[in-house]
């Protein structure tokens, strides 16, 4: 262990996703909870996570987590919707401390909120492969009707940075076609990156639809574990000003670059790390 907290309250909390993605979880938690810290690590090196396997998910999953526990964290985030489809279920009795993942929080909501019982969803190959979405909804709601849709092209065009290109909104209209034609109401934003598409995704499906972001939900959730195992931070330990910290496996400068343009602050530094090592 590289570090160690007596008291549990001021140990971090470990975010991970395939890449630059689950920074929009981080920011999310920053928002909500801002005395909480952060460990994030980025998979930049493996990603993407979307077109593997579930057993290349599961072991990359592993290694991650064996890294944030060298961080002591008192929680895990599993930022990225396909680790949290595909790995989650299988890491989580080998786990000591708590660990959620953002497509149950994000299929209850949507289950909730839907007035016709048509839900969309959009997210990687093997997010919809999974099927995991479909299954949490109808156990919140059995009457739903859920239409999944990969939407892989979404990740390469966000991490462009072409969030209102021409070329983004005519992949957008051919994905969301079929889903429009379902008449569904609403609409589940299941990969890291797609939040950053919302005003895009508004423009297209217009007011009626409901678009729902698994990060707010998720972290509300983890706000409500983190107190009930006595472990938020109220923020009285506070002893210094840089206090989340950000690793990946690759491309250091790439994810800084990305980080500061979502992030409301500046990050000063992103640390490389051999995932495989771990
Ligand atoms: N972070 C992934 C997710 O949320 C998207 C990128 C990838 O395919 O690894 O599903």
């Amino acid at each position: 262990m590289e570090h160690t907290y007596k008291d549990r309250k001021y140990a971090p909390i470990g975010v991970f996703d395939s890449g630059i993605g689950g920074l929009t979880v981080a920011r999310e938690i920053m928002r909500q909870i801002p005395h909480e810290d952060i460990i994030y690590f980025g998979d930049t090196a493996r990603v993407p996570y979307g077109s593997k396997s579930k057993d290349t998910i599961i072991r990359f999953s592993r290694q991650i987590i064996r890294f944030l526990k060298t961080k002591d964290v008192k929680a895990i985030v599993v930022a990225c919707n396909t680790a949290s489809a595909q790995a989650l279920e299988d890491i989580r009795p080998e786990l000591d401390i708590p660990i959620l993942g953002v497509v149950k929080p994000g299929a209850r909501v949507a289950a909730e909120v839907t007035k016709n019982d048509k839900i969309g969803v959009i997210a990687t190959s093997s997010t919809i492969e999974s099927q995991l979405y479909n299954r949490v909804i109808h156990m919140h709601n059995p009457k739903a009707q859920v239409f999944g849709k990969a939407c892989p092209l979404f990740v390469p065009l966000v991490e462009e940075g072409w969030l209102k290109d021409p070329v983004t909104k005519e992949v957008a209209c051919r994905y969301l076609e079929p889903l429009m034609a379902s008449g569904i109401d609403t609409l589940i934003m299941g990969c890291t990156h797609f939040p950053l598409l919302r005003s895009l995704l508004r423009e297209i499906l217009g007011e009626e639809v409901m678009l729902v972001n698994p990060a707010y939900e998720t972290t509300k959730d983890l706000e409500r574990v983190l107190k009930e195992n006595g472990i938020a931070n109220d923020g009285a330990g506070r002893t210094d000003g840089q206090r989340h910290e950000f690793y990946v496996s690759d491309a250091a400068n790439k994810f800084r670059a990305f980080a500061d343009s979502i992030l409301p602050y500046g990050v000063d530094r992103t640390q490389l790390i051999d995932i495989e090592s771990y």
